[in-house]
Order: structure tokens, then sequence, then C-alpha cells
């Protein structure tokens, strides 16, 4: 069945434009930094790491991530101490802890020098050391990223980069500030790819101001032409209630509604035609790419990076605003700078909120991250796992998805749910049917004392 622009439109609409992994529970701040201390005590081995670099050289007003323009070189070093004094006084359960994946994201974590690259690097992994076959990622903005940086990243055993591009329109990369050479994009690409780095990745946007379908379709050219393995496509979050320089881009005429619509379709249509298989509903990878085959496998998870090949890890989240995500809790460090570094220099603790996981959530947890990452829900491994009867638990869950199944765009039989190709475009809405956030079906009384 071919879905009409309408329906789709229609679907898409029914979850917020900017929500790309449906909510859990809510988020509480009379936590006390104990509660945190203590997961990270009991941290399980091997674990994964992420660290927030949250530096920029400028700010490009579409950015609705955590960052900060730095008029002063000496902030990395302030930083840098800032960190050193925050890892070395982890109440890990050992004094090294063998990690299989190091994240560095922002920000703009190459806005490091060389050597503060290597200063970060050491004082991690004072702590954390790499297992075989580890992965460190690291994001960049390939405008202000040097060979010597990558250099230097290459020796420090950084397996992946992944850059922001968003457009390689002269016209979309004025109107949201953000000076950019195409020449400089593939220069890193290549000179990554040179250094033994694979999984490279593209991050492009759509809907930003003066990127009608012709603009987007040369952007998706240029990028097919540079061949990254791997690709995100984000629709535009526009939220100047929280990012309130996005307003500068109210001066533009900004794609909206059945436009956008085109736009996410084209980026599928394309990409899918030029051999990229799409992850999840805004990645898409070289069918030879490690998450092309981790999809394929049915092995893939969904953190707040983004999708990862590896198995569910907890995560610790370093530095401001980070998020450490352990099996039955997540907790987010203080986001406003000049407080996070105050507390981390006095070794106060700079957590700023967080959620405890009941079994329920973590089940929710579960369901929504194998329908996101796998299209799939299997109800015997379900009910092994969380000792329930998934069509009768999940009743009026699975009933709610009847106007989808009408539109084939999910399959619900006795042993399990299934995402059709139709249904990966909206993907969020099948998962948001198991979300107590932004579904609210009739739950029957037996589920939460099945889990
Ligand atoms: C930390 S940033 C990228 C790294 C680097 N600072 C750069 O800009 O090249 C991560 C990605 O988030 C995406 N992003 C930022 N703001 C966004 C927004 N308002 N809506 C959707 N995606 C956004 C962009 O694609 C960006 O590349
Ligand atoms: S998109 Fe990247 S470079 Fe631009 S402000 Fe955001 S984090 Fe900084």
């Amino acid at each position: 069945m071919t879905l009409s622009y309408d329906t789709l439109l229609r679907l898409s609409e029914r979850i917020p434009r900017y929500t790309s992994y449906p909510t859990a529970p809510s988020w509480r701040v009379d936590l006390s930094p104990e509660e945190e201390a203590a997961r990270q005590a009991r941290l399980p081995s091997p674990a994964s790491v992420y660290v927030h670099i949250p530096f920029c050289v400028e700010q490009c007003s579409f950015c609705a991530c955590n960052q900060v323009v730095a008029g002063r070189r000496d902030a990395a070093a302030r930083y840098l101490n800032a960190l050193d004094v925050q890892v070395r006084r982890l109440p890990l359960p050992e004094a090294t802890h063998p990690i299989a994946r190091m994240a560095w994201g922002g920000g703009t974590p190459t806005w490091l020098s060389p050597e503060e690259l290597s200063q970060l690097h050491g004082l991690l992994t004072r702590r954390f050391v790499p297992m075989d076959g580890a992965e460190l990622d690291v994001e960049l903005d390939p405008e202000i990223t040097s060979s010597a940086q990558l250099q230097v990243l290459a020796q420090l055993g950084t397996t992946r980069v992944s850059m922001g591009v968003q457009s390689f329109d002269a016209g979309v990369l004025e109107a949201v500030g953000r000076p950019q050479r195409a020449e400089r994009v593939a220069a890193v690409l290549s000179e990554a790819r040179t250094l033994g780095m694979r999984g490279l990745n593209i991050d492009l946007m759509y809907g930003l101001p003066r990127q009608g379908l012709a603009v987007f379709a040369q952007d998706l050219a240029e990028t097919i032409r540079l061949n990254p393995d791997r690709i995100a496509v984000f629709g535009y979050a526009h939220v100047p209630w929280l990012k309130p320089h996005q307003r500068r881009l109210d001066a533009f005429p900004r794609p909206e509604g059945e436009e956008r619509l085109q736009l996410f379709l084209l980026a599928h249509e394309t990409l899918r035609g030029a051999g990229y298989e799409p992850i999840g509903f805004d990645h898409f990878a070289r069918p030879d790419d490690a998450l092309a085959v981790a999809a394929r496998e049915r092995r893939l998870h969904r953190n707040f990076m983004g999708y990862t090949t590896r198995p569910d890890l907890e995560q610790l989240g370093l530095g401001v605003s980070a998020i450490s995500e352990h099996h039955d809790a997540w907790f987010q460090q203080t986001s406003k700078l000049s407080t996070w570094w105050r507390q981390a220099e006095a070794g106060l603790p700079t957590l700023e909120r967080g959620a405890l996981l009941t079994p329920e959530d973590q089940l929710r947890k579960h369901i929504i991250n194998q329908i996101m990452c796998n299209l799939s829900l299997d109800f015997e491994d379900l009910a092994a796992r969380f000792d329930l009867d998934p069509p009768m638990d999940l009743a009026p869950e699975l009933a709610s998805l009847a106007p989808l199944e009408a539109l084939g765009l999910v399959q619900v039989t006795p042993w399990g749910l299934t995402v059709t190709e139709a249904g990966r475009l909206v993907v969020r809405n099948v998962a948001a049917a198991f979300d107590p956030g932004l579904a609210a079906p009739q739950r029957a009384p037996r589920f939460s004392q099945a889990v």
C-alpha cells in the first residue's frame, strides 16, 4: 500500500517534532547525589563513557545542542582540569574500569587543540581502560578541524568520527550563520579514512531556512558523492522557547507541513536509491557498515547519542549537561557551565536531575528501543525477560495500533509485532503507543503486577 502525504502528515503531527526518542519517566530534580554515586559504584563491566565538550567557535542559529561560544582559549584548560577532578573522584568499583565504547560530543570536541585532545584522553584513560576492539567516536565540525587534530585523534585510537554538515548550500549556510567550505568537508572525510577510521558519518538537516526541495536534493547529491559510511538526516527542531537564539531564523522562509514531509521522503528515496540502508527512521548506512550489519541482525541499540552497534552498555556521562544512562536510572549533569565547573572543581556533585526507573519503566524502555531499533517485538523474548504475557498484558497498547495496522504500517500476530517497510517512516508513532508519556491507552491492572 502506498501512503498518501495526507496520512503521513497526520501521523507525523501526532508526535512532537523535536522528539526523536519517546520520553520515559519524568525527570526529578529532588534526587540525592548518593543515588547517582551508588550506580557509579556498581557500574557493570564493560561500560561506555560519554564526555561533553560544550565549546564552539560560533553559534549556528539552528543549534539545539548544549554549547557555548568560548571567547577565551583558557576555558579549555579550566574545563579539562575540572573534568580531571571529577574523573579522579568517581566511586567506580575498581581503580580502573574496562570500557567498550567512549564518545566525545558537544558542542565541538575539536575546538580543543591537539595537545588538549591528548590531555583529555590521558585523564580519562587513567580510570577507564578501552578493551580490545573498543570504539572511540568523536563528533567534529569540519570547518575547524585540522589535519594535526585528526592525526592526534587517530593516534589516540579514535575509530570513527561524525561530522556536522547540515547543508552545502551557500544561501542556507548564510541564513543559519554557519561558515563552511565543501572542500573542508571532503578533506576531513578523506583524511579520516586514510588514517584508518571507519563508520564515518555526515549529519544533514532538512527544514532549514531557504532549504526547499531543489536545495535539499543538491545537499543529498553532494553527500552521496562524498560517499560517507553513514548519514544522519535530522529534521530541524524549532524550539525557541528553549533556545531563544533560534528566533534569528524567523526572518527567513522555512519549509513547513507537507513540504517538510516531502523533504523527509526525498531523503529516504534518494539515499536508498544510492544504496544506503535505512537504520531506524533517521539514519542510513552503507550495507557493509557495522551499523547496517547490526540492523539486519537485529542487534541495534539506541541511546542518547543515537544508534549504536554495541550491546546495551551502561553509560557514564561526564561534563556539563552530560547524561548517564544506567539500566535502572538516568542522571543529567548541570547544564550551566559556570555552575558545573565551580562544583566540579570543588569536588562537589554536579547532578541536576535524574529519573529512577521502575520495573515497568524498564519494560517500556526496552519495548520502545526494540521498536525504534529493530522494528519488531518478539513476545516470547519479552515474556522471558519480563515475566509477562504480552498479548494479554499489552492488549490496550496493541489494540491502539489498529489504525496503523489497517494502513499496513504494522503487523500484530500472536507471536509479536513487526513494523513494515512503509511503517518505518512512522516508527515513532508505533513506539509512542507503548510510551505512557505520549499515549494514554487504558492499562490492564494486571500489567504492573506481572513485572
Ligand atoms: C553537536 S552537533 C554537531 C557537531 C559539530 N558541532 C558541528 O556542528 O559540526 C550534533 C548535530 O545535532 C544536529 N542538530 C543541532 N541542532 C539541531 C536542531 N535544532 N534540530 C535538529 N538537529 C539539530 C546537527 O545535525 C548537528 O550536526
Ligand atoms: S551545530 Fe555544532 S558548531 Fe554549530 S553551534 Fe551547534 S554544536 Fe556548535
